[in-house]
């Protein structure tokens, strides 16, 4: 098997990707000026898949080869299924973009890349996809803020929501455009943060951290009409909602919870919360 190590200016990256067409890559490393990522093909395909890069690189007027190596094929096979694991949170079921679910009862969520937060591991995560097929409903207009990955976007746009994403971060946003395309679900995401959120929706999804809640809380509230789903709460930090609630003149309809990995006592909170 082969590996090739490829160095690529960060904005150009994912044209490569829609470009290569589905082609596994793994990222190395990643800034704001250039994306240094690994190729992987069996030898009999190796010579393609290399002509394929070098005139992807070619068209982009940018890019290169910078080391191309041979390795053993189990290491490579058992690196990937390290990674990745499929990850159940009813009705969803996430999985790494190379595995095809079967089954007719869960609804996949295809993760390419994963370098934003939003793997499906982190219980905040988990917590939000649990109250989405609860809360969401077909044709409702959806905004996450704080889309990292697009997971959660992914997942109500699955159910037939119509889905804007907005992310802080330029590197999310690529990601969470890269990962919808990959599940074959529209979802409009761009660069910015809750000023830039300029309608109101039936539902705001937020998996933020607590000093984000303190700084926008009102002006997240004026963005919904018929929920808010919001986690990211640790803790102690329940309380803080609770107050910032009923003082917005909100009504939290649902709490639930999950444990830190290997700390049952240290829990997560989701919350369901609507206008009084
Ligand atoms: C905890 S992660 C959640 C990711 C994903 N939605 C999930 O549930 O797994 C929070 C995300 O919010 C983004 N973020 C932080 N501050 C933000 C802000 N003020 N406006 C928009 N996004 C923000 C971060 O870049 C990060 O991707």
């Amino acid at each position: 098997m082969k590996k090739y190590i490829c160095e690529l200016p960060s904005d150009l990256f994912e044209i490569f990707l829609v470009e290569l067409n589905g082609y596994g890559v793994e990222i190395l490393s990643r800034d704001e000026r250039n994306t240094v990522f690994a190729i992987y093909s069996q030898n009999e395909e190796s010579q393609t898949i290399k002509e394929t890069i070098l005139s992807i690189f070619e068209d982009l007027g940018s890019g290169k080869i910078v080391l191309e190596e041979d390795i053993q094929e189990e290491n490579w096979e058992e690196k990937w299924k390290e990674n990745f694991k499929p990850i159940l949170v009813e009705p969803f079921i996430i999985i790494p973009e190379w595995e095809i679910y079967e089954g007719k009862d869960l609804i996949p969520i295809k993760l390419k890349i994963a370098m934003a937060f939003g793997t499906g591991l982190h219980p905040s995560t988990q917590l939000m996809l649990s109250l989405i097929p609860k809360y969401v409903s077909k044709n409702d207009k959806v905004i996450d803020i704080g889309c990292g990955t697009g997971i959660l976007s992914i997942a109500a746009a699955k159910l037939g929501a119509i889905v804007d994403a907005v992310d802080i971060e330029k590197k999310a946003v690529e990601e969470c455009k890269i990962n919808s395309w990959e599940n074959q679900v529209k979802v409009n995401c761009f660069q910015g943060s809750v000023e830039d959120v300029k309608d109101v929706y039936d539902v705001v999804l937020s998996n933020l951290q607590i000093d984000i809640f303190d700084k926008y809380f009102s002006q997240i509230k004026d963005k919904f009409k018929k929920v808010w789903l919001l986690s990211g709460i640790f803790k102690d930090e329940k309380d803080k909602i609770v107050k910032m609630a009923d003082e917005n003149g909100l009504e939290i309809i649902e709490i639930i919870t999950k444990p830190e990995q290997g700390k049952p006592d240290d829990l997560w909170y989701g919350f369901a919360i609507k206008h009084k």
